[in-house]
């Protein structure tokens, strides 16, 4: 099967076997087939944050389990169940018509529900670990369901243990999520707090959250790429000192272990806006973001990343850690 409709990045890989799978039924046959057939398995959602750097020698399980229900409602709150299948933003675009708080900020980020847990989805100023409750998986070996509390998942800045402990063992069903019924607005992002009127409502952030993106990501489905693609680096404070005197202007905010700095900003000063190696380019208006427009393959996209993370070695002594998944 071709993946290139299943990777953001469009490269053009191929896969042995791929299954679309709509219930937990189908979805535990596939995994038993896999487990007799002694295939390895790959889950994919819509391939927005992973990089397919070969043909995949196994299957593919597209997920598309689907369904959004009440568990439970009070009168501040309402707890849903969200299927893996479900459009991440189209679910956002959803709580926002219901008038429920809490995922506004995290507008128009690509991908499924089912891997918003896995390397806890952010963007101005929220992670989605605020309001997901507990996460539904399959265990892809024993297949026995599993339920993690919020506790259980060690969400961390674009980390889980589902990309640690229990990296490539699940395959996630539902996740639980709490959403506010009382205004509780996050304007803790400044270009988010201008941008979002004298009087922001909920409507109001998620439109300017979508505004701002807009002019910053490229559309995957016009331009292949697969969002930021490095991690925001965290240096010490001495290391972030000595950097800033050589380089005032530079763009770091203190965290509880040291300084985290835009990685946006580093490769930008370091010259490699819309530069190109073999026909994989640093975009033109977002530094952190590798577009892909001719479908080079995974190997090429990696090439420009390994260069980019060479020079910023170079220039600032900081390491660079890929942010999409490795296949
Ligand atoms: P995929 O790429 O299909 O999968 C990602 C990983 O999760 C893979 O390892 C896959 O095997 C695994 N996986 C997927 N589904 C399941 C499942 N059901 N069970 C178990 N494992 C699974 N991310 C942010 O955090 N913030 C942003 O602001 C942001 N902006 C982006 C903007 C653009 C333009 C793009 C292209 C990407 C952006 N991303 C952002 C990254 C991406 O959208 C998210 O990581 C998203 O959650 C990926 O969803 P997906 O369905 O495409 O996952
Ligand atoms: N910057 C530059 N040049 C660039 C890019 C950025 O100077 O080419 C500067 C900006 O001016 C800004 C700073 O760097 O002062 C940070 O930039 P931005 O606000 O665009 O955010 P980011 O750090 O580049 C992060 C996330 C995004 C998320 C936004 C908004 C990471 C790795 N990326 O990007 O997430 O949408 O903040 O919260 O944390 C993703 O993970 O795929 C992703 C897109």
């Amino acid at each position: 099967a071709d993946l290139r409709h299943y990777n953001t990045l469009g490269v053009p890989a191929r896969a042995r076997y791929l299954t679309v799978v709509n219930s937990t039924t189908l979805l535990t046959q596939a995994l038993q087939f896999a487990h007799e057939a002694n295939l390895a398995v790959l889950v994919l959602g819509q391939g927005s944050n992973t990089v397919l750097t070969r043909d995949f020698d196994g299957l593919v399980i597209h997920n598309q389990l689907r369904g959004v229900d009440v568990i439970q409602e009070t009168d501040s709150y309402v707890e849903l169940r969200v299927a893996a299948g479900e459009n991440w933003h189209q679910f956002v675009s959803f709580a926002v018509t219901k008038h429920w708080y809490g995922v506004e900020n995290l507008a128009l980020i690509p991908g499924l529900v089912g891997a918003a847990p896995i390397q806890n989805i952010g963007a101005y100023g929220v992670e989605v670990k605020d309001v997901i409750t507990a996460v539904e998986y399959v265990d892809r070996t024993t297949l026995a369901i599993q339920t993690l509390s919020n506790d259980a998942c060690q969400f961390a800045y674009r980390d889980s243990v589902f990309k640690n402990a229990l990296c490539d063992a699940t395959v996630i069903t539902a996740v639980q999520i709490r959403l506010n019924k009382r205004a509780a607005l996050n304007l803790d992002y400044p270009a988010l707090a201008d941008q979002a009127g004298k009087q922001p409502s909920l409507e109001s952030v998620f439109d300017a959250v979508c505004r701002i993106r807009t002019q910053k990501l490229p559309d995957p489905a016009a331009i292949p790429n697969a969002g930021s693609f490095f991690k925001n680096p965290v240096v010490t404070t001495e290391h972030h000192q000595r950097l800033k005197s050589q380089f005032p202007d530079l763009i770091g905010f203190a965290t509880d272990d040291g300084y985290k700095l835009a990685a946006g900003w580093l490769i930008d000063q370091a010259g490699w806006k819309n530069k190109e190696i073999s026909g994989v380019r640093v975009h033109r208006q977002q530094a952190l973001v590798v577009i892909n427009p001719s479908n080079r393959s995974g190997a090429d996209v990696m090439a420009l990343a390994a260069a980019i993370q060479q020079d910023i070695v170079r220039i600032y002594d900081v390491q660079l850690e890929v942010e999409p998944r490795i296949y």
